[in-house]
Order: structure tokens, then C-alpha cells, then sequence
């Protein structure tokens, strides 16, 4: 097992250990108490596979530890779920020493974290991501929030887990699709970063796609160790952690325009394409570059034709509600070459003009 810690030098004593390969009865035990109430929050999905299981083992060892879930689905990511939960916690009489930890995929993560921060005035979580995605992005760097009908994540809080608990033994149950889902944050991460891992990707994907443990183990700690260090560096989002929202603009907005039936993968592919798409109509990045990602991306069985019923000026004005707009205007992660963020001075975030963006959107369908 390895350990590894994201630590906020901004914020006095904050710090918290990541663990990869973990056993996460075993370190779970380390990390809590007998006396603290633990609660397990969860998806009904997850609660079959290993939260009965998990809640079980917990109550055997003598912790008291309480089991809640909702509907599995992004649709659930709302401020209802959020306040059916903390509904059943405050009737269970949880108080200031209880530890949430938040087993399952992003959703969950985002849902439990998010109550964790709130619930009087902010409690404990320990994150246990059961997805790819979830091991290689959303459980890491403390951003938690819900949807609204008005956007993905705009309600939402940075609130950082005691600890981050990674079993790839979780992934033996994953969907292709799940796999898919999470690849395409591990692409993200490398394509604005990291030109040789983006590269052994492309040659890995056959094993990647078979969920081969060893490669898939590789791309989460490479994954991981860029995105601990961006975190560190700018845990508040206000500058170079925005890169790590490259082809989200669009892709946010594509999840909210197919009322969640595209996947967050999925759409954050398509996101990707299309920033890619403007870097090269921008004369940033070259044309073979931009072919090796449709490439790639075709074996994920990600392409336009996902897109092709959706109008690209819906698809404009639902980025409007994005995070990162400033006064209207909506900004974007541009590339130099794979691997390379194109920076406007100190600045990593681009402000377009749409026609470029419409432009880019029609080239690519
Ligand atoms: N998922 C993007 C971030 O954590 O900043």
C-alpha cells in the first residue's frame, strides 16, 4: 500500500493522507474512533455490492456506524438528496463527532462531502471512491457540491476529507461504460500535463479497456500525483486548477442539456474535442496532434455523432450558467500541444469569442 498526503500550505494544518491499494476495513480502523458515530452514505447500487457488507464488518468490529443511501444517478445530485440526508442524520441524532464516509462513485462523493460541510456547520468525511472517475478526479482536492436546474456543481463548498481511501479492488465491478467514464479524467489530466502518460495511454488502451489491474493501477497514481500537486498549489480554483476543468465548459453543459443521460465521461470527451478543435482553428495546436485524441477517442466510442441532435447554439447558451464565466463570457483550457496548457500570461483560462466556439462545434460534427 502506498501513502501519500495532499497537504495545503496555505491553510495552517491542513493535511491528509491518500491511500492507494488500500484495505479499506483495515486503514478504516486507523482512522476512526470508537467513539465517533460513523455514517456510510452511499447509492442503493453501491449500498448491494459493499455497503451492507461494509456497514456489517464496521458493526463487528464495535464502531457505531449508521448506513444511509439514495437513488444511484446523477439526476439525484440535488439539494433534495442533500437534505433528505441530513434529514435522517439530524433525526438520528448525529452530532459534531460524526465521520461521513462517502462510499461510491462521484455523485456520492460530491453529495456526502457537500453534507459533511454543512452539517452543524461542518463534520469529518473520509472519501472511498468505488469508481475510476472517482479514484482519479472528483474524490480528490476537496470540491464537493450539487446540481441545480440551472447547472451542474453550482452549489457546492471546498471542504477537504480527513482521508482518501483507494481499493482497486472496486474496479473488478465496473462497467465498460464506468471505465470509459473515468478514462476519459485520466486523458484530461495527462493532455494538459503529462505528453508521456497521454502517449502510453494511446498505446495501453487495449489493456486499459480490458481493465487490465496492473495498467489501470499505473494511470490512477500518475493520474493522482498531478492532481495532488495542482490541488496544492491552488486549492481554491483560482487560476491553475482550472485546467483541470478542460473540456468541461462544454461538457457540463452538454450533461445539463441531455438531462444527465450523457455520461460526465462522455460529455467531457466531446468537451475536449471541441476545445481541442478550437486550439487548432487558433493555430495553437497542430492538426496531427488533434488527430491522435479523435483516434484515441474513437476506440472510447466517443465522437460527434453523440452530439450530432443537439443545436450548437443551445449548447453555447447552456454554458452560460458554467462556474467559470466571468460577466457573461464563457472561458475555456486551450492546448499548445498535447500536454501543454497555452497560457495568456499567468493566466490558463481563455475568454472566446462564440463565433470560434460555433465554429469549432460545427467542424467537429
Ligand atoms: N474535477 C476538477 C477539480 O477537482 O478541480
Amino acid at each position: 500500500m502506498i501513502r501519500t498526503f495532499l497537504t495545503l500550505p496555505q491553510r495552517a494544518a491542513t493535511s491528509y493522507p491518500i491511500f492507494l491499494d488500500a484495505k479499506i476495513i483495515e486503514v478504516l480502523e486507523s482512522l476512526v474512533t470508537h467513539e465517533e458515530q460513523l455514517v456510510i452514505i452511499t447509492d442503493h447500487r453501491v449500498k448491494k455490492i459493499y455497503g451492507t457488507s461494509l456497514h456489517r464488518e464496521l458493526l463487528e468490529r464495535g464502531f457505531h456506524v449508521l448506513l444511509f443511501s439514495f437513488e444511484a444517478g446523477e439526476q439525484s445530485k440535488t439539494s433534495k438528496t442533500k437534505e433528505e440526508l441530513e434529514l435522517a442524520m439530524l433525526q438520528a441524532a448525529c452530532g459534531r463527532k460524526s465521520v461521513i464516509i462517502a462510499l461510491g462513485g462521484g455523485v456520492v462523493g460530491d453529495i456526502a462531502g457537500f453534507v459533511a460541510a454543512t452539517y452543524l456547520r461542518g463534520i469529518d468525511y473520509i472519501q472511498v471512491p468505488t469508481t475510476l472517475l472517482a479514484m482519479i478526479d472528483s474524490s480528490i482536492g476537496g470540491k464537493t457540491g450539487v446540481n441545480t436546474i440551472y447547472g451542474k456543481n453550482l452549489l457546492g463548498a471546498f471542504w477537504q476529507p480527513r482521508a482518501l481511501l483507494i481499493d482497486l479492488d472496486f474496479l473488478k465491478t465496473l462497467s465498460q461504460q464506468q471505465l470509459i467514464n473515468g478514462l476519459v479524467e485520466a486523458i484530461k489530466i495527462f493532455l494538459t500535463s503529462d505528453r508521456e502518460a497521454f502517449l502510453m495511454v494511446c498505446n495501453q488502451i487495449d489493456l486499459l479497456l480490458e481493465a487490465d489491474s496492473t495498467t489501470l493501477r499505473w494511470v490512477i497514481q500518475r493520474a493522482l500525483k498531478h492532481k495532488v500537486a495542482i490541488v496544492q498549489r491552488d486549492e481554491r480554483e483560482s487560476n491553475e486548477r482550472m485546467v483541470l476543468n478542460f473540456g468541461h465548459t462544454i461538457g457540463h453543459a452538454l450533461e445539463h442539456l441531455s438531462n444527465y443521460k450523457i455520461m460526465h465521461g462522455y460529455a467531457v470527451g466531446l468537451g475536449i474535442l471541441v476545445e481541442l478543435k478550437i486550439s487548432q482553428l487558433l493555430g495553437f495546436l497542430p492538426q496531427e496532434e488533434f488527430n491522435i485524441v479523435t483516434d484515441l477517442f474513437a476506440r472510447l466510442k466517443i465522437t460527434p455523432a453523440i452530439i450530432a441532435k443537439i443545436d450548437p447554439k443551445d449548447l453555447l447558451r447552456a454554458t452560460l450558467h458554467d462556474k467559470k464565466n466571468l460577466a457573461g463570457s464563457t472561458r475555456y483550457v486551450l492546448l499548445d500541444q498535447l500536454g501543454v496548457v497555452r497560457k495568456k500570461g499567468e493566466a490558463f483560462l481563455h475568454f472566446l469569442d462564440d463565433t470560434i466556439v460555433l465554429r469549432a462545434l460545427k467542424e467537429i460534427r
